[in-house]
């Protein structure tokens, strides 16, 4: 199973803001209201999905989805050196271990060598991490 997380910024134009003020008007701010329901389904119509879930901040959403795949205590995730601390941050709230891969000089992301051989070796430990949590830069 892949799990891909996005992240960015936008300008907020005339539309968001009408928007944002609707919210505070009708006091429909978080974590439920029409428009968290419509941003939800417009996702689900966007990406392909039956079911999205609009969290708080990205280290919610991380939390979320290592906790859906079942990372529990005693777990390995790796994930990138180069990175905020919402990437390992979570793997810790689920009593998991981060296990940092360095990363490309070049790309500055998780570097593709030296995961498969972080992977080779758990594999051949027959512990084989729960997740990757890949940082793309
Ligand atoms: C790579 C990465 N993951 C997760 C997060 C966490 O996002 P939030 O600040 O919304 O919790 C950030 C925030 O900068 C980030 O850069």
């Amino acid at each position: 199973m892949t799990k891909q997380i996005l992240f960015s910024t936008l300008h907020m134009g005339e539309l968001e803001q009408k928007f944002a003020q609707e919210a505070f008007d009708t006091n429909w701010i978080a974590p439920v209201g029409p428009h968290v329901d419509a941003f939800e389904r417009e996702f689900c119509h966007i990406v392909g999905s039956s079911h999205a879930a609009a969290l708080s901040s990205g280290t919610a959403a991380l939390h979320l989805a290592l906790q859906l795949i079942g990372v529990s205590p005693g777990d390995e995730v790796f994930c990138s050196t180069l990175t905020f601390i919402a990437t390992a941050s979570p793997i810790t709230y689920l009593g998991a271990k981060p296990v940092f891969i360095d990363s490309d000089r070049t790309t500055w992301n998780m570097n593709p060598d030296l995961l498969r051989e972080a992977l080779d070796k758990r594999a051949k430990l027959g512990k084989l991490p729960k997740a990757v949590a890949i940082v793309n830069l």
